[in-house]
Formats: structure tokens, sequence, C-alpha cells
């Protein structure tokens, strides 16, 4: 079969950053081929069983808008959406995502278009340092997607697993209230 350089580039790239040198040899026989679509795009990993799709994501895709705070499933700085409904990604095993469909914050924009919840943070002024950022805005999706959010209260409460640490919680619960109530996140 040929496989154009570039892809034998791409692989020999996501090796030398995956395998630990020390174990080269036994790491190589552990590799799994993980199927993902992601923003829309299919993608084809090596990854060692305990990658997690954080990683996957950030390490090996590029996808740098996903952002790792805790790496222990405390602060909500990884969310993303898988198959439509949000979940950490530095608690998600990659290979136990095969076949699943992805979208990160880069993956939320429509066309040359902002998403609304993008908007609705700039214009609150939901953000400073802008590190829990895209996890709160997946997350929201999330949220609009679940149904279950009635009240500002119910938003409060069902968005209280991400965590700013620079105090930007009115405008970022002002800003999703905003999309709610206006009804533009379909
Ligand atoms: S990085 Fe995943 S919850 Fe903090
Ligand atoms: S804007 Fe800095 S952590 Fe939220």
């Amino acid at each position: 079969m040929f496989i154009a350089s570039d892809d034998i580039f791409h692989k020999v790239w996501i090796l030398a950053k995956t395998l630990n040198p020390m174990e080269n040899e036994h790491q190589f026989n552990e590799l799994q081929t993980v199927r993902l679509k992601v923003n829309g795009e299919q993608h084809e990993l090596l990854l060692l069983p305990w990658v997690s799709l954080l990683d996957a994501l950030r390490e090996h895709l590029d996808l740098t808008g996903t952002k790792k705070g805790c790496d222990h499933g405390q602060c909500g700085a990884c969310t993303v959406l898988c198959d439509g409904k949000r979940i950490l990604s530095c608690l998600t095993l990659a290979v136990l995502k095969e076949g699943a469909e992805i979208t990160t914050i880069e993956g939320v924009v429509r066309g040359n278009q902002l998403h609304p919840l993008q908007q609705a943070f700039i214009d609150h002024d939901a953000f400073q340092c802008g590190y829990c950022t895209p996890g709160q805005i997946c997350s929201a999706i999330g949220l609009f997607k679940e149904g279950k959010a009635k009240t500002r209260e119910d938003v409060k409460e069902l968005m209280s697993g991400n965590l700013c640490r620079c105090g930007a919680n009115i405008g970022i619960i002002d800003a999703i209230m905003e999309v709610k109530d206006g009804g533009m996140y379909e």
C-alpha cells in the first residue's frame, strides 16, 4: 500500500512524542489504533492505551484550545463534547472513545461567525486569563443539550463543575443566561 510521505512523517512524529525511549520496544507493542472524528474531521491515531483524550487532542492533534488544569477531574478546564455530551477529557481514555465524535472549542465556530456563547462571553466580560473559557463554553453547550437548566440557579448548579480561578463567574453565568434565554444555541 502506498503511504504518502507526510503520513510517514506524521506517524514518526506521533511515535516520537508517545514512546518513552527507555522502553521503546515494550511500548511499541502496546500501541493501539484509535479512530476519532474531531470537529468534523476523521483522524486515525496510534496511541498507548493509557493516553487520555485530553492528551490525544493536545499532544497528537495539536488542538490546544482544550486546557489541562488539574488533570484530575476537579476543574472542568478540559471539558469537550463527546457525541454531543459534555465530558472531562482528562478522565477519559482515548482508546475507549473509538469511533466517537468529539467537538472541542476549535469546532464550535459557525463558519466565519463565533458561536453565540463565544460572543456572549466577550460581551459580558466573562473571562480574564481565559484559561477556563474553552471548558466553560463546551460545558454550557452540553448543558443546553441536556435541557435541564431552567433558571439561573439551575445554570449555576449545573455549571459548578467548571471552576474559574479569576472569579469571572458572574459574567460567565450572565453570558450563558443571555444565550439560553435568547434561544440562540440551536
Ligand atoms: S483538567 Fe480535567 S477536570 Fe481539570
Ligand atoms: S478566566 Fe481565568 S480561570 Fe477563568
